[in-house]
């Protein structure tokens, strides 16, 4: 007996990295997977017609069953077909993944268009239209979960602008799936994974890892550390979670925290600029928090001491 037993779904960029051992999972667990991927490269160019099949052939040798589909999550209308593919084939869709990722990773000044296009079309456009498709689908049966993924870069990275945006909108556009999609006893939820695959493999300084070596606590492991998170996630013992992000990689699990207010002041009728430059100061001083992912950033900025450098 498997936690999915009878059940089916889509997940894309399963052919291979943190998707690929999702799909493994979910397949071993009892479900029939639907596997998206189109077979790019990590920024995204080239297309492998074999890396979704190689999946699917996979599974398949170790007695789980899967349908694989070279598709690119950019396009509408393909996404379409993914959630078509798997009604079709297994007659439901239990669960959708939004796994398919790219990276394009450039300092702010020197990011072309293509840098930040190409990054916001695959993560925030390939979220938006595989969840959509697979909401029209879970909307009729008034069942079903979807998974969307999104990283730590959330918190803002040197150079990746364009996948901090993208990944920090999925967290959001979860959080609003959630509330929509509630009423139709769907959830939907956010996995933050983090695992040595060939993504990370492609930052600088970044290029190792061995698993032998894992530091106790360590938050960076193998895709294979990240797949329970999903199996979990689509299984029905996780029916009462929904709009939440969930952090897995390594030995380190965590619950992530929604954007709220920090603090809040009134005042009747409002701030006037005067106001402004006496308020900010005397109450947000001390209270601001680090931005970026080291949490190294510029603590209350001295403005002075900047323009007196340049
Ligand atoms: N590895 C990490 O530590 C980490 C951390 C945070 C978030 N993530 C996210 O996890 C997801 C999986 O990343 P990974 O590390 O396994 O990467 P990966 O490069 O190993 O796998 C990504 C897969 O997505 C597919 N893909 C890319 N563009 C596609 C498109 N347009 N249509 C269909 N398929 C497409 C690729 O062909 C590839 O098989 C990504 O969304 C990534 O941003 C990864």
């Amino acid at each position: 007996m498997g936690l999915l037993d009878g059940k089916s779904g889509v997940i894309s960029g399963a052919g291979r990295g943190i998707a690929g051992a999702t799909a493994d999972l979910l397949a071993a667990e009892g479900a029939q997977v639907v596997i998206a991927d189109l077979g790019v490269d990590v920024d995204g160019t080239g297309a492998d017609t074999s890396v979704a099949q190689l999946k699917v052939d996979e599974i398949q040798a170790a007695g789980g069953e899967a349908t694989a589909l070279q598709a690119n999550v950019t396009d509408s209308d393909a996404c379409d077909n993914i959630v078509q593919t798997c009604l079709d084939t297994y007659g439901k869709i239990d669960f959708a993944i939004t796994a398919a990722g790219i990276l394009r990773d450039r300092a702010l000044v020197n990011m072309s268009d293509e840098e930040w296009q190409g990054v916001i079309d695959v993560h925030l456009n390939g979220t938006f239209f595989l969840a959509r498709a697979a909401a029209r689908a879970m909307r009729q049966q008034r069942f079903g979960t979807i998974i969307t993924v999104t990283s730590i870069s959330q918190e803002g990275n040197f150079g990746q602008t364009n996948y901090s945006g993208a990944k920090g909108g999925i967290a959001s556009m979860t959080y609003a799936m959630a509330v929509e999609l509630s009423r139709y006893g769907v959830n939907v939820n956010s996995v933050l994974p983090s695992a040595f695959t060939r993504m990370i493999a492609s930052i600088p300084g970044q290029e190792e890892f061995d698993v032998g070596k894992m530091q106790p606590g360590s938050a960076m492991g193998t895709a294979e550390h990240v797949a329970p998170l999903f199996a979990y996630l689509a299984s029905d013992e996780a029916k009462w979670i929904t709009g939440q992000v969930i952090a897995l990689g390594g030995e380190r699990l965590a619950l992530w925290q929604h954007p709220r207010e920090k603090m809040v002041i009134t005042q009747r009728n409002g701030f006037s600029l005067e106001d402004l430059r006496r308020a900010i100061p005397a109450t947000f001083k001390g209270r601001l928090e680090p931005s970026g992912m080291a949490q190294t950033s510029y603590r209350e900025i001295d403005f002075e001491a900047v323009a007196a450098k340049k």
